[in-house]
């Protein structure tokens, strides 16, 4: 993918945020503040997928989720096109839905050629609502209900099984299932604690040490036809080492389950792969992440003198952080003379709850005057009672007033899939931008949504 340039007007401006800043002719998403469509346009305003970004928030509200189109469907077909090009055997590439769940999301994967890796029956129903076929479909979690699991075979997707409990299940329930086995890989990577799996102590997955245990019980289950083995070492990983020890370990499993007559066609290699954040996150290209992990695979299987099984992958973030950002109105501020001043926006720790939850750390910019020289250090706080609820400590922006539209960089992931109505705050709207065109994808909640679910017992209604 050739894209266009786009000048660096000041590295000291909002504008230094721009995608290609560093003139590479490939520009991977993963590795971009901004969605790559980002421009300046002639207001001095951000414009992302030919939509200006004030007049988006004019007509749709803040806090709003811009949702680049041309910057989802890049990393879909690099992923892909990656997948082909380095690994000569059969390869499906799954979007990780937990990122963002919704149904433009999964539909767009879909139409670009990806499967769909769901971890609950809500996820489930949502792809299945997007339209996206149950042979492509993969649901994952370390505590399945009785009734996913029934939901997960009637509709005919494959079930990665986590655990013990689960393989029992599904032996009682007795229907015959696609399942894969996901193994703990006892792999460390650098992340955040909370977001590493592939460590031995993990809430997920078998233990290696009962691998025997495991293909000796699941080969003599008539039900089960297990076609593939998987693991995730975690997430927001920046190195390769550990994606490409991770082929050969599983490499081994497959020859292990051979010993016990299982025949391993599938192996999926889970997500992972980092995007950037701030200036200083340095994750490796989407090219280069799958080309790590199709040698790894390829040669192991060479030395082992195995066929090559079908290889997935199942990124999340990569697909979907960089091609989103939020767009909110500054509102108060307040200054504390020699400690700091807070700007205030209309969301925070509902729409966003990444800062607090894994102290990650955030780019913005004043989106109606990008070329604004960068003078100030302010903390941007969010509305919510909380004094824990702050976007990013230390933003550097230009001087802002109320009104002005702050343009947070990177939030495709994870922030919509785990927001929340703390404070009662309506979820924002999310929209589609594509060609200077904006499509509503999700709707802003009402206050009437917000006490949908509510019940209040007749002796108190009278009050
Ligand atoms: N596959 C499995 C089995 C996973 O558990 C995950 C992420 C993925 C794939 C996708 O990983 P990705 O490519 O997105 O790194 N809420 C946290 C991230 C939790 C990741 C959970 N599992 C955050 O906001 O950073």
């Amino acid at each position: 993918m050739v894209s266009t340039f786009h000048p660096v007007e000041s590295e000291n401006s909002g504008t230094g945020y721009l995608p290609n800043a560093n003139n590479t002719l490939v520009t991977s998403p993963n590795q971009e503040l901004l969605p790559i469509t980002a421009k300046v346009n002639e207001h001095d305003a951000l414009e992302i997928g030919g939509c200006d970004v004030p007049s988006l928030v004019k007509q749709f509200g803040s806090p709003l989720y811009i949702l680049d189109e041309e910057t989802l469907r890049t990393a879909c077909r690099q992923y892909r096109e990656a997948m082909q090009r380095y690994y000569p055997g059969e390869s499906q590439v799954l979007y990780a839905s937990k990122a963002w769940s919704c149904l433009a999301v999964c539909a767009i994967a879909f139409s670009e050629g990806l499967g769909i890796d769901i971890v609950s029956g809500g996820e489930l129903y949502t792809a299945l609502k997007a339209g996206v076929t149950p042979d492509k479909l993969y649901l994952h979690g370390n505590n399945k209900s009785v009734q996913e699991l029934k939901e997960a075979i009637s509709s005919g997707c494959a079930i990665v099984v986590d655990n013990w409990q689960e393989l029992h299940n599904l032996v009682a329930i007795g229907d015959s299932t696609r399942i894969m086995l996901r193994l703990t890989p006892g792999i460390e990577c650098h992340t955040h604690e909370y977001i590493r799996t592939g460590h031995l102590d993990s809430k997920f997955g078998f233990d290696p040490n009962q691998l025997d245990e495991v293909f000796a019980f699941v080969s003599q289950q008539e039900c089960l036809n297990c076609i593939g083995l998987h693991a995730h070492i975690g997430s927001q990983i920046f190195e390769r080492q550990p994606h490409q020890d991770l082929g050969g370990v599983m490499v081994q499993w497959i020859k292990k389950a051979a010993e016990y007559g299982l025949k391993i066609s599938e192996l999926n290699v889970g997500g992972g792969l980092g995007i950037r954040y701030t200036e200083s996150d340095d994750p490796p290209s989407i090219d280069e992440w799958v080309q790590t992990i199709c040698h790894a695979v390829k040669n192991a299987c060479t030395t082992e003198n195995l066929p090559l099984p079908k290889l997935l992958c199942e990124p999340g973030r990569s697909l979907v952080g960089s091609a989103c950002i939020t767009a909110y109105t500054i509102g108060s501020s307040k200054v504390i003379p020699e400690i700091r001043t807070y700007i205030a926006v209309d969301g925070g720790m509902s729409d966003n709850p990444r800062p607090i939850t894994y102290q990650s750390v955030y780019r913005a910019a004043i989106a109606n005057k990008m070329s604004a020289p960068l003078t100030q250090t302010v903390t941007v706080a969010g509305k919510h009672c909380e004094s824990g609820d702050i976007l990013i400590k230390n933003a550097t922006l230009p001087p802002t007033n109320p009104g002005d539209i702050l343009a947070v960089m990177a939030t495709g992931a994870y922030n919509y899939s785990m927001a929340s109505n703390y404070n009662r705050l309506p979820r924002p709207a999310a929209v589609l931008v594509s060609n200077g065109e904006a499509n509503l994808i999700l709707q802003r909640e009402t206050y009437q949504d917000l006490i949908r679910f509510d019940r209040l017992p007749e002796r108190l209604s009278s009050q």
